[in-house]
C-alpha cells in the first residue's frame, strides 16, 4: 500500500522546487503526497532561515507534529519526521538536540540522498546530512514526472557568493553553482513534454548563471542567462519564460537583449534593490549605488518598454537614518513598481550586520515599514487600475474558490480571476480586464475574438 507523505514548504520558490523534487525522490520508495499531516507516514518540513520569524515557525510546527506522532494508532508504524531546507542546514545539530521527535535532518544540497536517509531512519537511527557534496544532486535525482501543471519551476543556479551583510543564504545554500546548460535544457524539454507552458528559472542569483556545455565540441564554453533563455524559447511547448531572483549587478547586455528579442520572456522582473541610500547599500555590501540600479532599469526598459518591475526592500538596517530611509521611498517612487516585498531588518546569527552596534528599535522599523508598504500598495493599485479595459494573455493555473471560477496570471504576474464555463486550466487566452483589486484583477475571457499569440506582449496592454 502507498505510504502517505506530507511536505510543508516555507520560504522561497527554490524551496517549492526542492519540495517537488523530494517528493519525486521518495516516490520510488512508495510515498505519495497528501494534503494533511494527520495520518501521514512521513512529514517533511522544508524550512527557511531568512528572517527570525521564518525560523521560529519550525520549532512550533515540530511541537504540533510531536503530538501527531504520539497519537499514531498501534500497527500504523512510526511517523517519520524530517526537517529539510535552510534551517536544517544552519541549525541541524540544534534541531536533533531540541526535538527528539525528528528522525532526519538534511540540507538543500543533500535531499537527493533521501532514500539512504529514510533507510537509516527506518532502522531507528537519527540521520543528519548537511554536507555540501561534490556530486551533482540533480543528476542523481529521478527524472521529472510525466505530467506537471502548466507552470513549472526549474532551478538552474544555486548558492550565493555575494555575502550581503544581512543575509544567511551564502551560509545555508553554499557557494554559487550553475547547472550545466545541457542538463537544464533537458529538464525544460521534459517539463514541456509533461504539460508545462510556463517555466520560471530559479536561482538565488539566477542571472549570475554561467552553465558550461560539456562534450567534445564545447571547448569549455559557458552559457549566460540571456543565451539560455534564447535556447529555452526554442523548445516546443515553452510559451512563457520567467526568472527569479536576479541581482542588479549581474544584468549583462545579453540578458537585456533577451528582454528585447525573446517574446516568450515575460515583461515582468523581480530585481531587488533593498535600499535607496548609497551609504546603506555600501554597508550592506550590495556593491552598487542607487544610480547604478536606476541605470540598469533604464537599460531594461529601453529594451522592453512595458517591463513591469518588482523588488525587495529592507527597512531599519543597522544605523539607517530617517533621511536614508526617505532615499528608499524616493527610489521606489521614481522606479514605479508593479508590486514589491518589504521587510523589517532581522538580525541573523552569523551574519556581519547582526554584530553591528547601531541596531534600530523595533518601533522605528515598524513605523518605516508601514510607510514604505503604504507607498508600495498605492503603486500596486495604480498599476493594476491601469490594466482595466486592457486585453491580456492569461495563463490559467488553478481553480478559484467559487465553482466556475479560474485563476491565471497576466504577463505582468498579476493574478486574474475569470468566470468560465469550460475547463480553461492550462490554456493561454485573451482576457478583457474589467476590474482591479489590491492584489488581483477580474476579467472576461474574450470569446470568439481574434486568435491571440500565446504570449504577453507590448501590443496587449492598451491601458
Ligand atoms: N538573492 C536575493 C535575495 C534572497 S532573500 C537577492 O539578492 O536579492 C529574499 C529577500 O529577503 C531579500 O531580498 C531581502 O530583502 C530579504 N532579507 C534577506 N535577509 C534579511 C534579513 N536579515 N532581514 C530582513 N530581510 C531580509
Ligand atoms: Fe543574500 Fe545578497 Fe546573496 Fe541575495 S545576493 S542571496 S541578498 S547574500
Ligand atoms: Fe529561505 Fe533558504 Fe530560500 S533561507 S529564502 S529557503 S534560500
Amino acid at each position: 500500500m502507498a505510504k502517505k507523505l506530507f511536505i510543508k514548504t516555507y520560504g522561497c520558490q527554490m524551496n517549492v522546487y526542492d519540495s517537488a523534487r523530494m517528493a519525486e525522490a521518495l516516490a520510488p520508495l512508495g510515498y505519495r503526497s497528501v494534503e494533511e499531516p494527520a495520518d501521514a507516514d512521513m512529514v517533511i518540513l522544508n524550512t527557511c532561515h531568512i528572517r527570525e520569524k521564518a525560523s521560529e515557525k519550525v520549532f512550533s510546527e515540530l511541537g504540533r507534529l510531536r503530538a501527531l506522532k504520539d497519537e499514531r494508532p498501534d500497527g500504523a508504524g512510526p511517523m517519520l519526521i524530517g526537517v529539510a531546507g535552510c534551517v536544517a542546514q544552519a541549525e541541524g545539530e540544534e534541531i536533533l538536540r531540541r526535538a527528539p521527535q525528528v528522525d532526519m535532518v538534511f540540507g538543500p544540497q543533500t535531499y537527493h540522498r533521501l532514500p539512504d536517509l529514510v533507510a537509516r531512519a527506518r532502522r531507528g537511527e537519527r540521520a543528519l546530512d548537511t554536507d555540501f557534496p561534490a556530486e551533482d544532486k540533480f543528476a542523481t535525482l529521478p527524472d521529472r514526472p510525466r505530467a506537471v501543471s502548466a507552470t513549472a519551476f526549474l532551478t538552474i543556479q544555486e548558492g550565493c557568493d555575494k555575502f550581503c551583510t544581512f543575509c544567511v543564504v551564502p551560509y545555508t545554500r553554499g557557494a554559487e553553482f550553475s547547472r550545466p546548460a545541457a542538463e537544464v535544457l533537458a529538464e525544460a524539454r521534459a517539463l514541456a513534454a509533461a504539460g508545462a507552458r510556463e517555466i520560471t528559472l530559479l536561482g538565488q542569483n539566477v542571472n549570475a548563471y554561467h552553465g558550461a556545455y560539456h562534450g567534445a565540441d564545447a571547448n569549455g564554453r559557458e552559457e549566460g542567462l540571456g543565451g539560455l533563455i534564447r535556447r529555452l524559447a526554442e523548445i516546443e511547448g515553452v510559451e512563457r519564460i520567467r526568472y527569479t531572483t536576479s541581482h542588479p549587478r549581474d544584468v549583462d547586455d545579453a540578458l537585456v537583449a533577451a528582454h528585447r528579442d525573446v517574446p516568450e520572456l515575460m515583461p515582468f522582473l523581480h530585481l531587488p534593490v533593498q535600499s535607496g541610500s548609497d551609504r546603506i547599500l555600501a554597508a550592506m555590501n550590495r556593491r552598487h549605488t542607487g544610480d547604478d540600479y536606476r541605470r540598469t532599469v533604464d537599460r531594461l526598459r529601453a529594451a522592453r518598454p512595458d517591463l513591469a518591475l518588482s523588488s525587495d526592500f529592507i527597512v531599519g538596517y543597522p544605523g539607517e537614518t530617517e533621511a536614508e530611509f526617505e532615499a528608499t521611498l524616493r527610489l521606489a517612487e521614481e522606479i514605479g513598481y508593479a508590486q514589491a516585498y518589504s521587510f523589517k531588518y532581522s538580525p541573523r546569527p552569523g551574519t556581519p550586520a547582526a554584530e553591528a552596534a547601531e541596531q534600530l528599535a523595533e518601533s522605528v522599523k515598524a513605523e518605516r515599514l508601514a510607510r514604505l508598504q503604504a507607498l508600495l500598495n498605492r503603486m500596486q493599485t495604480v498599476f493594476n487600475e491601469a490594466s482595466i479595459g486592457a486585453e491580456m494573455a492569461v495563463l490559467f493555473e488553478r481553480p478559484g474558490r467559487r465553482p466556475g471560477q479560474v485563476i491565471g496570471r497576466s504577463p505582468f504576474m498579476q493574478s486574474v480571476h475569470v468566470e468560465a464555463a469550460g475547463d480553461l486550466l492550462g490554456e493561454i487566452l485573451p482576457v478583457r480586464i474589467a476590474a482591479a483589486h489590491a492584489n488581483s484583477l477580474t476579467g472576461v475571457a474574450v470569446a470568439g475574438g481574434p486568435a491571440m499569440p500565446p504570449i504577453g506582449g507590448r501590443a496587449e496592454v492598451r491601458a
